[in-house]
């Protein structure tokens, strides 16, 4: 078989996904559905008719209040305020299909990897393999702050996530093949010497306990990373089987899959992780149309919506600083990935933190692509040659109509063209997304 595209439905359990004020769009029905279940049963019957390998669900966990140090405009815009646990919808999302993945950001801060593996592999057991996990390490002041927490310096941050990790993978090891004997007449479950005990004392996390769950039909959930930064891809590449990242141009798409192609050999890995962009798109039934609802978007977004959710993502109060100076003259402990990033969209690394927070409001970063159903397939189609990437993370713009729209037509255009499946290869994540 040629190789494929690979789509991952990209959101959030608030009112928006990664557009501010998309809750005031007149198609927009995300509100009501955040307290519907069938609103997120429509959401995967959607995607899986789609063949989309996954839901991805972005989190925020903890409050944006970086800007003006206040949680004013984050409360006031509904900028992903409130923002409700994406591990509820996943058993509802898993139990309504049988091929989607579910893919949920879970943090090591303020966390134990002994809850977070049972909570993540007893869904993943369940749902015959289709369970991911973003592992994300605390970027947000407001998510230590919400645990009584002081937030820990960026690199140190992930040497605390590696030693999480190898809690996580003792214990998802710890079950050999022919541990469960499940016979009814000697009434033995298991056998004793084929399940490790887990004994580990570290700098942070001490765990002492027996594997809690038995491995899903994958072994254990499929593991995203986004960290970009040096030692955010370090990380990355000891963990991840996906990197997931958002990078505003062609050419700094290309560059990030080639840069991680080359880090992973020097690494030593026998296959660099699969990299999945983030992506919005914005159809229309003429291109006229399309642009128009861009602009829309961009429109209805007022600056401090927008600053408040670029302050909380990279750590930096932009009420202080004079907007029409270069983003790249800051530095943050937060997400330093994403202030390159953004600093980067005008391919010359002098964006300005105006310019960033006008893309950030819409997007958070995400390039956009706009016109009618085959002029995106076209786009989508071009991006994922030139880069080399696995395929994309997209984030609609209302939901959960630019959801639907995409399915219905553009999907069949890639279908069409024999880049995106016409139907699952496998029951698991890891089979289907890692081909
Ligand atoms: C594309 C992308 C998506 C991310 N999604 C989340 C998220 O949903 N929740 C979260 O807390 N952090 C998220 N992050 C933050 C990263 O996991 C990471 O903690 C942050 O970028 C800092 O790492 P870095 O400096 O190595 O880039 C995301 C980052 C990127 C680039």
């Amino acid at each position: 078989m040629n190789k494929q595209m690979h789509l991952i439905g990209f959101y959030m359990h608030s009112p928006i996904n990664h557009t501010a004020l998309s809750w005031s769009d007149p198609d927009d029905d995300r509100v009501d559905g955040m307290r519907l279940f069938d609103h997120w049963k429509n959401l995967a019957r959607t995607l899986e008719r789609g063949k989309f390998d996954a839901a991805f669900f972005a989190d925020t966990p903890g409050g944006f209040e970086r800007y003006k140090e206040s949680f004013d405009d984050y409360i006031r815009y509904g900028v992903t305020w409130p923002c409700h646990d994406p591990m509820a919808l996943l058993g509802v999302m898993l139990a309504e299909t049988k091929h989607l993945g579910l893919a949920v950001t879970l943090s090591t801060a303020g966390t134990h990897p002994y809850h977070t593996v049972r909570r993540l592999s007893t869904l993943d057991y369940i749902s015959g393999g289709r369970v991911g996990w973003n592992i994300v390490s605390g970027h947000l002041r407001g998510e230590h702050r919400a645990l009584g927490l002081d937030q820990i310096e960026h690199d140190k941050r992930y040497d605390q996530a590696d030693e999480y990790m190898e809690i996580c993978h003792r214990l998802w090891n710890g079950v050999q093949p022919g541990a469960v004997i499940f016979d009814r007449q000697t009434g033995q479950f298991a056998d004793p010497s084929k399940v490790a005990v887990v004994d580990f004392a570290g700098e942070h996390y001490r765990c002492h306990t027996v594997p809690p769950v038995l491995p899903s039909a994958q072994g254990r959930p499929v593991l995203f990373q986004a960290g970009s930064s040096g030692r955010g891809q370090e990380f990355a590449l000891k963990h991840s089987d996906v990197v997931f990242s958002i990078q505003a141009r062609p050419d700094s798409m290309k560059a990030f899959v080639d840069k991680l192609g080359a880090s992973s050999k020097a690494a030593g890995r026998a296959e660099p992780p699969k990299v999945v962009f983030g992506i919005q798109c914005v159809l229309g039934d003429t291109e006229a149309e399309a642009r128009k609802r861009q602009a829309d978007l961009f429109d209805r977004i007022p600056l401090d919506a927008a600053l408040s959710r670029m302050s909380g993502t990279l750590g930096i109060d932009f009420s202080k600083i004079d907007l029409d100076t270069p983003l790249a003259a800051n530095t943050t402990d937060a997400s330093r990935g994403m202030l390159m990033a953004l600093a980067n969209m005008t391919g010359d690394g002098n964006a300005t933190a105006r310019d960033a927070a006008r893309i950030f409001g819409a997007t958070a970063g995400m390039p956009q692509l706009v016109g009618t159903p085959e002029q995106v397939a076209d786009q989508l189609e071009h991006l994922w040659r030139l880069s080399g990437c696995h395929g994309f993370n997209i984030t609609p713009t209302t939901n959960f109509k630019s959801v639907a729209d995409f399915v219905d037509e553009v999907v069949p255009l890639l279908q069409a063209r024999g880049i995106f499946r016409t139907d699952y290869e496998s029951e698991t994540l890891r089979d289907n997304l890692m081909n």
